[in-house]
């Protein structure tokens, strides 16, 4: 069994104290005063990049914006600076009103473990002390809050990019295409994003669960078995808009009750399966008065599920639902998937070094291994990768919302876990 990495008790500690003061001073950097939000190509990614880069570059690594507005920081193999790269990363953008760990913490501890891992160089500078490079990606679009369409910046490094994206639109009309100008990036070289399998040793994430399975099981840290498979759906119901005094109830086809009706159809449906999840987060009357009946609603759709199959299974019974719902109630209705990733496994490789990590770390039995419901860059990279990640215990299981939280206790084992993980795999013939 390999050594014990020989850190300092102090310098964990003290990186611990500045992954929590650094979640502080990032969600400073928001688009909306007294809340935190930073979506994809705004002034405020762009603010987190230079910020980050100028973090890599204080730990002597080299900096770059990727063509997709992922900002990376690379400490090469002394010698051999066309080594291997093992990437440890996660996403600096968020939700709206969001929580300040989500991300952040995962792209901050990667930077803490790249300080305590580096070894100084002859001329003063800092390598890796591996066979393998170490990278950090602090990825520019996980939430997909600005386009709907989730995990732009990593499907990018995953080689996934799907030129149907440019015409995607935000709220106010602007294309992706226009915003990726707008930002200062070139359309015509988002391949230049993607990643070479071979120049890969694997990608590791440290990243809070959001969800309760640590706080009750009273454990500070887990090994992630696998990623839960996601589509998400903007559905449209169609009625017809009258008056609200006038219509009898007979005449009425409202598009609101047929929107709310399906919302309950869906959490029903999901309920009844095992680990799928249905949420409806946004909805919407049109034309939105008081004294008209909703003539159309949209609503959006998150579906969850362990494995893609189940999931699509899922779908197609409520797609048969609302057939049925808007059918009783005189509705026609549509859906247009805006998002599909199938469920990742990390790879067992991963799974135990990180497991190797947490025991090294933590006092304990053999650490709690849970699958993820919640959707991570690792799942993006995989596509050109192996993938493994480290959960952290969240408080409550709370996440995309402002009480979100992780102790800096956690963060120091978590910190420490990822390194002695990192080591773990540099002992391995990979
Ligand atoms: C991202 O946090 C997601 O799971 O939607
Ligand atoms: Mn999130
Ligand atoms: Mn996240």
């Amino acid at each position: 069994m390999r050594a014990r990495l020989d850190l300092e008790p102090d310098a964990v500690a003290s990186a611990a104290r500045r992954v929590m003061s650094r979640c502080d001073e990032l969600a400073r950097v928001s688009a909306v005063s007294g809340a935190i939000e930073r979506v994809y190509l705004s002034p405020e990614h762009a603010r987190v990049n230079r910020l980050a880069a100028e973090w890599m570059r204080e730990l002597g690594m080299t900096t770059r914006q990727d063509a997709a507005g992922n900002q990376l920081g690379r400490l090469d193999v002394a010698g051999a600076p066309d080594a291997r790269a093992l990437v440890i990363g996660s996403h600096l953008d968020t939700v709206p009103d969001a929580g300040r760990y989500d991300g952040v913490a995962g792209v901050l501890i990667a930077l803490e473990v790249v300080r305590l891992l580096r070894r100084p160089t002859e001329d003063g500078g800092w390598c890796s002390p591996f066979p393998f490079a170490l990278e950090v990606i602090a990825f520019s679009d996980e939430e997909g809050t600005r386009f709907g369409k989730a995990l732009l910046g990593s499907s990018a490094v995953g080689g996934q990019w799907d030129d149907d994206w440019w015409a995607l639109e935000d709220a106010d009309g602007m294309t992706l295409r226009e915003a990726f100008r707008d930002f200062g990036l070139d359309p015509g070289r988002i391949g230049e994003a993607a990643r070479r399998p071979a120049d890969l040793v694997g990608y590791l994430e440290a990243h809070i669960e959001q969800g309760p399975e640590l706080d009750r099981r009273g454990e500070p840290l887990a090994v992630v078995s696998s990623i839960a498979s996601a589509r998400r759906f903007q559905l449209l119901v169609e009625g017809e808009a009258r008056h609200a005094g006038g219509t009898p109830y007979d005449m009425r086809r409202d598009a609101l009750l047929g929107a709310s009706e399906a919302a309950l159809a869906i959490e029903r449906i999901c309920r009844a399966e095992h680990h799928i999840v249905g949420t409806v987060g946004q909805l919407e009357a049109f034309p939105g008065a008081v004294n008209i009946i909703p003539g159309e609603a949209r609503l959006s759709l998150d579906l969850r599920g362990e494995f893609d199959g189940e999931r699509d299974r899922v779908w197609n019974a409520i797609s048969r639902e609302l057939d049925a719902v808007m059918g009783r109630r005189r509705l026609a209705w549509g859906a247009r998937e805006v998002h599909s990733a199938p469920a990742v496994f990390c790879a067992p490789l991963l799974q135990d070094v990180i497991r190797e990590g947490i025991v090294a770390t933590v006092d304990a039995g053999p650490p709690a291994t849970i699958f993820s419901r919640a959707g991570h860059d690792a799942m993006a990279i995989g596509a050109v990768t192996d993938v493994g990640m480290l959960f952290l215990r969240n408080p409550d299981g709370i996440s995309h919302h402002p009480d979100e939280a992780v102790s800096s206790e956690d963060v120091r084992l978590g910190i420490r876990a990822l390194a002695e993980s990192v080591a773990h795999l540099a002992a391995e013939p990979v």
